[in-house]
């Protein structure tokens, strides 16, 4: 099945059956960001946008992409709110370990754009499926929190 996709802003045919999953199809372009984890929608690994909205690409058939955005972890390191994540995560000495950083990198995306101001238990509410293999929750809400702050002061300059 040709499959035509909006993919990291380049218009794109993708060529798969219909129900293979997005993330195999995405790690079959070389977009290495999206991870074998759980692959039952539950630990992040695999999260990408579509149509702006983070999904586990892990249970979403390709089908279900047909002219949609796709946004992945590749693209998403280019704009101005994974910095303000990045900075907020280094300031809580989260490190990056590259297998379960979509997972945290897009709630914490979720929680900056969220129009209600984020607090540590709405923080947990977001995060508490996630499954980092390298970071406890609490240092990750921290991360978060300090990363809400970098977002708020930059869009309010
Ligand atoms: Fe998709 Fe875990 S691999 S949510």
């Amino acid at each position: 099945m040709n499959i035509p996709v909006v993919l990291n802003g380049n218009k794109v045919m993708l060529l798969d059956d219909a129900d293979t999953p997005l993330l195999s199809v995405l790690r079959k372009n070389k977009l290495y960001s999206t991870k074998h984890g759980c692959e039952k929608g539950m630990c992040g690994s695999c999260t990408v946008l579509l149509d702006g909205k983070p999904v586990p690409s892990c249970k979403v058939p390709v089908s279900l992409a047909v002219n949609r955005n796709i946004q992945t972890l590749e693209s998403f390191r280019k704009t101005e709110e994974y910095q303000d994540i990045m900075k907020g995560f280094s300031k809580a000495g989260i490190k990056l370990c590259g297998f379960c950083d979509t997972g945290k990198i897009f709630a914490a995306r979720s929680i900056l754009l969220s129009p209600e101001k984020p607090n540590r238990n709405t923080i947990h509410e977001e995060v508490s499926h996630l499954s980092p293999c390298c970071t406890d929750e609490d240092t990750l809400i921290n991360g978060i929190l300090y990363a809400v702050e970098y977002h708020m002061k930059r869009v309010e300059d």
